[in-house]
């Protein structure tokens, strides 16, 4: 006897910080279809990231199946990237419709096929809902407000988050506190991080040298700042080696400055286990991301965060994590706090224990009734 085929999920994702937030979804979908759950699942990669080290890699690491389908919106401006990706995931819904999008994160991937979606009356599931730096000027804020401004359900990594998107006239009904399916996949791939293959040839040794990452457009984009942030960097970690794998729009700019300082190793971005090995071994992590800030939380890390805001609070009043701003002279201060022992040793935010994406799937399974 057949069984009527339950509902159809897309799965979005774009670029490199959702693979590891979709990743333990589709498990957690896949071993409820085991236990003759009904809910179906469609992997979409939108393309915004589509080299190898930026997207495949990931996919090979983490187990993540081949997408069902890819829409190959490629790179471009904001404006050119979001309407690639919607022109072609209307398309797709136009000619094979689901019962509900499910995006993760605040790429322009989350908010471009939030909008293509919800317009088709599509019902939007959002995870790492409410989170807000308060910052229009990055494109993830507004990707953040736009996406939350038009999704039906909210999976929120925090008690803060749930409270903004109240602030914002959300109904409590619509918000799953549930924790963050990042920290899923880093508690599950522990045991898997290993060094990269440059481990040895660079002396690198368990707390002997730093992890810098920098890419967002206010630090990178603009080659003086850029100059000095590298520059006070270097003289702050006393000759210890920066490993910096270098994203490529970084590295575009690093083409432009003479003489980087000599501790500081650039590297090609490094796939999930090695990075993460990195990070779990390092002295601390430089960075300007958000989600590395979580990470290094999780694992005890210090972490010194080159911006003047965050939308994850939790990993300064909780975590690792210092706010320095973007002024370079803010670094040398913190550093010596660093080597003279004195940064604060953290703890883990609530529920961030491996079991978000179980939490989310029971939640759908609910609601669209599977
Ligand atoms: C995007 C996300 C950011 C995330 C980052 C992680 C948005 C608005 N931003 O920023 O939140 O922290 O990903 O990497 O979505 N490029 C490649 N190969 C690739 C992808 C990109 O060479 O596989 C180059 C292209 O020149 C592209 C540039 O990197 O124009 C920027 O890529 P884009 O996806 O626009 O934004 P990111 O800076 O990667």
């Amino acid at each position: 006897m057949s069984r009527v085929a339950g509902p159809l999920v897309d799965i979005i994702a774009g670029a490199r910080p959702n693979f590891m937030k979709v990743a333990p979804i589709i498990r957690a979908l896949d071993a409820r279809k085991a236990m003759g759950g009904r809910l179906r699942y469609r992997l979409i990669h939108t393309g915004q990231h589509y080299d190898a080290r930026m997207s495949g890699d990931f996919f090979v690491q983490l187990g993540i199946p081949e997408p069902n389908v890819n829409l190959e919106a490629g790179s471009g401006t904001q404006a050119e990237q979001t309407a690639a990706i919607m022109v072609r995931y209307e398309r797709l819904l136009l000619e094979s419709p689901s019962q509900a999008c499910l995006v993760v994160g605040d790429v322009t991937s989350t908010m471009a096929c939030a909008i293509a979606a919800q317009k088709l009356k599509v019902p939007v599931a959002h995870v790492e809902a409410g989170i807000r730096s308060g910052d229009w000027a990055m494109p993830e804020e507004v990707n953040r407000i736009v996406t939350d401004a038009i999704t039906n359900w909210f999976f929120t990594t925090s008690l803060w988050a749930g409270e903004n998107l109240k602030r914002e006239d959300v109904g409590g009904e619509r918000i799953f506190f549930v924790g963050n399916t990042m920290i899923d996949t880093l508690l599950a791939n522990l045991d898997r991080l290993r060094p990269p293959p440059f481990w040895d040839e660079m002396g690198l040794s368990s707390g002997g040298y730093f992890v810098l990452t920098l890419h967002r457009p206010s630090n990178v984009d603009t080659a003086a700042p850029f100059e000095a942030l590298l520059k006070a960097i270097g003289e702050g970690t006393r000759g210890l080696p920066v490993v910096f794998p270098v994203h490529p729009r970084t590295a575009k700019m690093l083409e432009a400055i003479p003489g980087l300082p000599q501790s500081i190793r650039f590297v090609e971005p490094q796939p999930y286990l090695e990075f993460n090995h990195l990070v779990r071994h390092a002295k601390a992590v430089i960075t300007d991301s958000g989600g590395i800030t979580e990470e290094a939380t999780v694992m005890g890390v210090p972490c010194m965060t080159l911006r003047d805001t965050t939308e994850r609070p939790e990993t300064v009043s909780v975590g690792t994590n210092e706010i320095l701003g973007t002024d370079p002279a803010a670094l040398a201060p913190a550093l010596d706090r660093l080597f003279a022992g004195r940064w604060k040793k953290g703890a883990i935010p609530e529920k961030w224990d491996g079991r978000a994406a179980e939490r989310i799937v029971a939640v759908l399974e609910r609601i669209l009734q599977a």
